[in-house]
């Protein structure tokens, strides 16, 4: 059975996403990484798999709910809960701020 602890990170195919699962995954942790394309979240779970790192690509893009409710299931079934959440994948609004 494993018992390690369960981290998602959303956005975690690069950059500081993918780093926070390398250094969390060298912490024991498992590693669900949260990618909204599914090959190019296959093949970072692969890099980090070959660093000897328990990861698991999971689809997620936060904008879609589908794949939102699909991760939940996912999790509930397979894991029962979450550890660790780390919301990496930002949200950036276009255009000028309303005046305050
Ligand atoms: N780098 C900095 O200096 C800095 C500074 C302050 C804050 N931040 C914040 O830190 C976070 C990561 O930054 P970063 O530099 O590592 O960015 P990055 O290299 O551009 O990586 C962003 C990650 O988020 C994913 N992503 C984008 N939209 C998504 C969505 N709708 N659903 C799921 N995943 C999505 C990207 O997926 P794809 O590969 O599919 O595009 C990628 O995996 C961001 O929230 C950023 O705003 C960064």
């Amino acid at each position: 059975m494993n018992t390690s602890k369960i981290a998602l990170i959303t956005g975690g195919n690069k950059g500081i996403g993918l780093e926070t699962a390398r250094q969390l995954g060298k912490l024991g942790f498992t590693i669900l990484l949260g990618s909204r394309d599914e090959a190019r979240g296959q093949e970072a779970t692969a890099a980090l798999t070959a660093q000897n790192i328990h990861a698991k690509a999971m689809t997620l893009d936060i904008t879609d709910l589908d794949t939102i409710q699909s991760a939940v299931k996912r999790i509930d079934d397979q894991y029962g809960a979450l550890d660790v959440l780390i919301n990496n994948a930002g949200v950036c609004f276009v255009g000028s701020l309303p005046p305050s």
